[in-house]
């Protein structure tokens, strides 16, 4: 993707998540006071959604955990985490 779309208003943004599609892509979007996150919705583990998933949103720790089977990613790079292995997410 190389160009700007809008997908949502700010204003709708939580974090508790908003998910949306992007060029047929599930994508979920996070909002921190004036930090917004964007994480493909789909774990690369065995494809659960993240929006029923636990979000930590405090101080440097931004992270969603994969309601399936627990696995952690960190919302701002996509890693998991090195525990499971599972391999990064995708952060928009
Ligand atoms: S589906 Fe997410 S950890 Fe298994």
């Amino acid at each position: 993707m190389d160009s700007w779309m809008e997908v949502a208003l700010l204003e709708a943004l939580t974090g508790k998540g908003h998910s949306v599609a992007i060029d047929g892509q599930k994508v979920l979007l996070l909002r921190a006071a004036d930090q917004v996150f964007a994480i493909g919705n789909q774990c690369t583990h065995q494809g659960a959604a993240f929006g029923k998933g636990v979000v930590r949103i405090a101080g440097s720790v931004r992270t969603v955990t994969c309601p399936a089977h627990g696995s952690i990613f960190n919302l701002q790079d996509g890693q998991g985490d090195a525990a499971t292995g599972h391999e990064a997410g995708s952060c928009l």
